[in-house]
């Protein structure tokens, strides 16, 4: 398993659904000429990109975006932790908003899921994130506290899994909350569990050049899940080496 205390920071590239083995070569091309000191990249393309990126790439580890919640049997069309962990995949990313609002996940699979990463030695990152309009009626920390409560499984540990914070209307957007909303936001998870005080949680949502250095000034965020912004390679390796 990653030793993610070797970390001082965390930038997970979510492709989505983009890329291509074209537009792979040419992203890592430059990626590979680049040393991160205490800077953990993971790459997060399309599934059956995953073990050729694993093969090509020389400096960041590799991600899923998501994975079954079976082990293995009659699920056509699931990738189950075992495969990916006999990949030696070291990340994936559950329970993003994409997922629960076009595929109908849930926290109950969502933690299902986060617990079988957990015993494979995959490193969850368990995203959590309120709407436009549970923002604006004042619910952010509610939805926060009942997705972390009913995703994360009890073997989630600091050294083990990952939160990520993303407000759903700030995805794929433009739109940030504020420093102070972010800053907010990652103060409550923090402190909604003394395990919490230790864990990495990144923030998502509109991350770009322009806004990557300030939100990843901020106390309680320690890194950056970027969509749109980690599909240009330039951007993404300046998005890395502007944060201190
Ligand atoms: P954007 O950076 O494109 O807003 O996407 C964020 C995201 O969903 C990362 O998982």
């Amino acid at each position: 398993m990653v030793e993610l205390s070797k970390f001082t920071s965390f930038f997970v590239a979510n492709w989505k659904l983009n890329g291509s083995f074209a537009f792979i070569n040419n992203y890592l091309d430059p990626l590979n000429n680049e040393k991160f000191i205490k800077k953990c990249v993971v790459l997060c393309p399309p599934s059956p990109y995953l073990y050729y990126i694993k093969d090509l790439s020389k400096n960041s580890f590799i991600g899923s975006q998501d994975c079954s919640y079976f082990e293995e049997g009659p699920y056509t069309g699931e990738i189950s932790t075992k495969i990916l962990s006999d990949l030696k995949i070291d990340f994936c990313i559950v329970g993003h908003s994409e997922r629960r609002k076009y595929f109908e996940e849930t926290n109950s699979t969502i933690k299902e899921k986060a617990s079988k990463l957990i015993e494979n030695e995959i490193i969850p990152i368990i995203c959590v994130g309120e709407t436009l309009e549970e923002k604006n009626n004042n619910l952010t920390n509610k939805v926060i506290k009942k997705q972390i409560e009913e995703c994360m499984p009890k073997s989630a540990k600091s050294d083990n899994a990952i939160i990520a914070y993303e407000p759903v209307w700030a995805i794929g957007t433009g739109l940030t909350p504020t420093l102070n909303e972010i800053e907010n936001s990652h103060k409550y998870i923090r402190q909604l569990n003394n395990e919490f005080i230790k864990f990495n949680i990144l923030y998502g949502g509109s991350v770009n050049i322009k806004n990557s250095k300030q939100i990843l000034e901020i106390e309680d965020v320690n890194g950056a899940l970027i969509g749109g912004a980690s599909l240009k390679i330039e951007d993404f390796i300046k998005i890395i080496s502007n944060s201190s």
